[in-house]
């Protein structure tokens, strides 16, 4: 790979430390083996998430010292809403504390019980507050994202015909609403394409159903348009950017990922109905609308992170250091979804750990052997996430892939961190055949994974160590 390097320099650092192999046995186990349970400080290099984990850059920071912290009508949140009409177009700007929030203000305001909500994928979050209001999600991804080695460019596509058969077997009435996911996280972090993003809103047109994006990393995707498809290698991100929400009415974001923040987001739309009712919403459950659950100083960031986001330096850099770690991966022999996607690199631990069954979870015995290898906090995005248990016959269905989530925070890691990942990779894979599946000990109704308590299959046997 040619070489590449940040287009900043570091002005804080912070320290981390990698405890010892004793000590990150007592950890796990004290943490039930969930990645979530496991304290900050005994992590070395934390994968978990690309989401709140950014560094800020000065200017964002010089920001911050500009809070204005009135509790109606900041001055931080003219520079919000100036800054997202800029690039997102949208007339009105809802803030909020993070995207979550956003995604349970819309559903409860448009979804009613037996709704369906299609979306090339959804998060796991926007899943269960659909989920929440008695609406189903519904996933109509593009088949290409069924190869995990397929080099198709645009894996992050919505299936468009399948959409349009889905909306004429289910009927508009119970469509209040279709969603892009831009990247698509949970299929591998991929991008839409434009033409993707086109055709899906002329099949919308065709009945009326508005489309929304969840646009928590729409930076990463309107590089990877400008990289990958025709008619875009001389358009600026900027641009990209404005054309691709010309086809939306609506945004939600998260801005703890394309934002450069560490908390925030906010919703964008036009219809003036909506807003007021969201709006009215926000006011009983987050906040007054001029800053929905942030503070002045942190819509100022956002303000600042958005437009940092798009400097194609900082995209090129940022694409080509996860790209980095996917060769690396590869290079030794371990499995990852292709090609690598904007802010993570997915292994495929079900084809890594092909002893393990799906119902075993694959994926949290990788997780979990990285942490004892090297101190590295991966997450597992396979069936502790995504198994479906049918309420009425109790039959479980598995989640299509056994992946493990190599999540680089934003302007965060050097690439030398990464090696460490990569060189814990292939330790791992000396012993890989001895690790052993999970047993779930406990685990809540909705969105487990966070407080899941698991027990290992059969004792860990330790690798023989110089
Ligand atoms: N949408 C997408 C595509 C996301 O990736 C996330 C969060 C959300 C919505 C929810 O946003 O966390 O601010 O409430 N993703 C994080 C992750 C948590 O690790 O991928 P939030």
């Amino acid at each position: 790979m040619e070489h590449f390097s940040e287009p900043y320099r570091i002005k804080v650092v912070e320290s981390i430390n990698l405890i010892s192999r004793e000590e990150r046995e007592k950890c796990i186990r004290a943490a039930h083996f969930n990645m979530f349970n496991l304290r900050s400080r005994d992590v070395f290099i934390d994968l978990l998430t690309d989401s709140g984990t950014s560094a800020m850059s000065d200017n964002q920071w010089a920001g911050m010292m500009l809070g204005d912290e009135a509790y109606a009508q900041c001055r931080n949140y003219e520079h919000f809403v100036e800054a997202l009409r800029d690039i997102f177009g949208f007339e009105y700007f809802i803030p909020v504390h993070q995207g979550r929030v956003a995604e349970n203000m819309l559903f409860t305001t448009i979804c009613k019980p037996g709704d369906y909500i299609p979306n090339n994928t959804h998060f796991d979050t926007t899943r269960a507050n659909t989920m929440h209001k008695g609406a189903h999600p519904i996933d109509l991804i593009c088949p290409e994202s069924k190869d995990p080695h397929s080099q198709y460019p645009f894996k992050g596509n919505m299936n468009v015909a399948r959409l349009e058969e889905f909306i004429r077997e289910t009927g508009v009435e119970k469509i209040p609403a279709c969603f892009l996911t831009i990247t698509n996280n949970s299929a591998g972090g991929q991008p839409v394409s434009m033409q993707n993003i086109r055709e899906t809103r002329e099949v919308l047109n065709k009945f009326g159903i508005p489309l929304y994006f969840d646009a928590a990393r729409f930076a990463e995707n309107a590089f990877f348009i400008k990289m990958r498809e025709t008619g875009y290698a001389d358009k600026s991100t900027k641009e990209i950017a404005r054309e691709m929400f010309s086809y939306a009415d609506g945004v939600l974001m998260s801005a703890k990922k394309d934002g450069l923040v560490n908390m925030g987001g906010f919703i964008g739309l036009n219809n003036t109905e909506l807003e007021r009712e969201l709006t009215n919403l926000m006011i009983l459950i987050e906040g007054y609308r001029t800053y929905g659950g942030l503070a002045g100083r942190d819509l100022e960031a956002i303000a600042r992170g958005v437009h940092e986001v798009l400097d194609e330096r900082y995209l090129d850099f940022r694409t080509r250091q996860v790209r980095y770690l996917g060769e690396l991966l590869m290079q030794q022999g371990v499995p990852i979804i292709e090609p690598t996607g904007g802010h993570a690199v997915f292994v495929n631990a079900g084809e890594f750990l092909p002893h393990i069954p799906a119902g075993e979870f694959p994926g949290q015995a990788l997780v979990v052997a990285l942490y004892r290898e090297g101190g590295v906090r991966s997450v597992e995005i396979g069936s502790i996430m995504f198994e479906d248990v049918d309420p009425e016959t109790g039959e479980k269905t598995f989640a299509p892939y056994e992946l493990v989530r190599l999540a680089v925070p934003r302007r965060v890691y050097t690439n030398a961190h990464l090696e460490h990942v990569s060189n814990c990779l292939k330790k791992i894979k000396e012993y890989k055949d001895k690790l052993c599946g999970f047993d779930i000990v406990y685990q809540p109704k909705f969105l487990r994974h966070f407080t899941m308590k698991m027990a290992e299959k059969q004792p860990q046997e330790a690798p023989a160590r110089k």
